[in-house]
């Protein structure tokens, strides 16, 4: 298991700082408790030689022997020990010994401090006893005078022994405890780390490319936050990616439609130059209909060629830069746009209708829409039988300018609808190509629309007619 691991980077110093505090806990606490029966101890032996030095006070007769006597009945059942010591030092009671034989105690701190009137106290080796004790010596007066000291003295060891034994049991908790945080620690710190082990996981998923993965990650604010971040990291790439390999497609399309498109006139061309320079040259009649055929078809390769660089500079212009709009009147950019076909439609003797207020005006690029229109136009009178009738027609409502090209010609089946504004896309291939088309002037059309944050849109039934309108947007 790697030390490197957050695991083992964050367990030891939760575990180092939890320890460190249950440490200071037990030595406070135990020093509390230390002086706290420390001071228990010394005003229990207060308490006991106030006690004694009443019932002396109370017994009538002041002699030494009474006072031994109630020094040793006083200290029965106690683990205190009793004495009484006149001013000038000479033990005259003593619970646990013949005062007789004790030596002079004025020397003792205790007892000279209880001799100056206030409360002794002290903790020493008694000679007497052989064992430490503990002191609390009171003075007792009598006319107002010192006529003696109670003292009662306990063992000290009692105190200790408590103490010690205190501290095992506090120890045992510590150890206890110390033991349960860390397995609690190990618990908290796994549960933190999970979800990063998550989000490692996810994250390496991407990086194998599987983009469509989600984290689920239950946390932190911070690490949720995190995998939503990355969710959407990935959601957007995969989208990137997705339109990255769509636009691959067009192109790919694109430059095969192109070829194919190119090589019909070509082989043409090509074909009927070989026969030409292979003696078709010497029969003036059929070199003349071959070079017809191969300048309609040279016409035929321009067009397209045309057509092309026309869309691809729009396509260039629209995204480098912002084509320039202007308030223009829409009924003079469709006038144009209807004399520009009116040679095309008389040929075929259909009529071209206009309807629109002269005064509406829109936002518009005039010269990139107007050949929009006529694209629309050239369509409608391409598709139609002659002496037919194409209405243009222009209106402005609250959703903005619509512009409509209608006809009643041939329609469109359902299922082309959605394609025929795409590049090269025809409906019926011979039938167009033998009118002249090479299915880019819808493509054309879509573009010029975009670029005015239109929408193009047709309608269409078969034997009746179509109808496409150009909706721009309101301003
Ligand atoms: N008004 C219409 N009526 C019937 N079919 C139409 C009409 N307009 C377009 N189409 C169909 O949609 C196809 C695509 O039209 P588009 O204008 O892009 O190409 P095209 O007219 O064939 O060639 P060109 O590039 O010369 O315009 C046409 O080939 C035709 O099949
Ligand atoms: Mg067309």
């Amino acid at each position: 298991m790697s030390r490197k691991r957050l695991l083992w980077q964050l367990y030891p110093s939760y575990l180092a700082i939890t320890l460190l505090a249950l440490v200071a806990i037990a030595i406070y606490s135990s020093n509390a408790f230390k002086q706290l029966f420390y001071e228990q101890t010394l005003s229990e032996l207060t308490h006991s030689a106030r006690l004694v030095s009443q019932i002396i006070l109370g017994s009538n007769a002041w002699s030494e022997k009474t006072i031994d006597a109630i020094c040793k009945q006083a200290a029965q059942n106690s683990s205190k020990r009793i004495t009484v010591i006149l001013p000038d030092g000479v033990v005259i009671g003593d619970s646990e010994e013949d005062p007789g034989l004790m030596e002079n105690h004025a020397e003792r701190p205790e007892v000279s401090e209880a001799l100056e009137g206030s409360v002794g106290i002290a903790t020493r080796h008694s000679r007497t006893l052989g064992k430490d004790m503990t002191y609390a010596a009171i003075p007792l007066y009598k006319n107002d005078k010192v006529a003696a000291v109670v003292r009662t003295s306990m063992p000290t060891r009692s105190l200790s022994e408590v103490m010690s034994s205190l501290y095992a049991g506090i120890a045992l908790e510590a150890v206890l405890l110390a033991i349960l945080v860390a397995a609690m620690l190990l618990v908290i710190s796994r549960k933190i780390i999970k979800p990063l082990e998550k989000i490692r996981i996810g994250a390496r998923k991407f990086l194998e490319g599987d983009l469509s993965y989600r984290l689920r990650v239950h946390g932190s604010d911070e690490v949720k936050a995190l995998a939503t971040t990355m969710n959407q990291m990935a959601a957007e790439l995969q989208e990137r990616i997705e339109r990255l390999k769509q636009m691959e497609n067009t192109r790919r399309e694109f430059v095969a439609n192109v070829s194919h498109e190119l090589k019909t006139p070509i082989t043409s061309i090509k074909g009927f130059a070989e026969t030409l320079r292979d003696g078709a040259l010497d029969d003036p009649s059929r070199a003349k209909q071959f070079l017809e055929i191969i300048a309609s078809h040279a016409e035929r390769i321009s067009n397209i060629i045309e057509d092309l660089l026309h869309l691809s500079r729009i396509e260039q212009v629209h995204e480098v830069q912002q084509i320039p709009l202007e308030r223009s009147a829409i009924r003079e950019m469709l006038e144009s746009a209807i004399l520009m076909c009116e040679t095309k439609a008389s040929e075929k003797k259909i009529t071209l209708e206009l309807s629109c207020d002269a005064g509406l005006t829109a936002l518009i690029n005039p010269a990139l829409l107007e050949q929009a229109v006529v694209n629309l136009i050239d369509n409608a009178i391409k598709y139609s039988a002659e002496g037919g009738k194409v209405f243009i027609e222009a209106k402005d409502d609250a959703s903005g300018m619509r512009i409509s090209v209608r006809d009643s010609g041939v329609g469109i089946p359902q299922e082309h609808l959605s394609r025929i504004f795409e590049r090269f896309y025809r409906v019926d291939k011979g039938r167009s190509r033998k009118l002249g088309g090479t299915g880019l002037g819808l493509a054309i059309v879509k573009h010029i629309v975009a670029v005015h944050n239109g929408h193009v849109s047709v309608e269409s039934t078969v034997g009746q007619g179509s109808k496409f309108t150009i909706r721009l947007p309101a301003e």
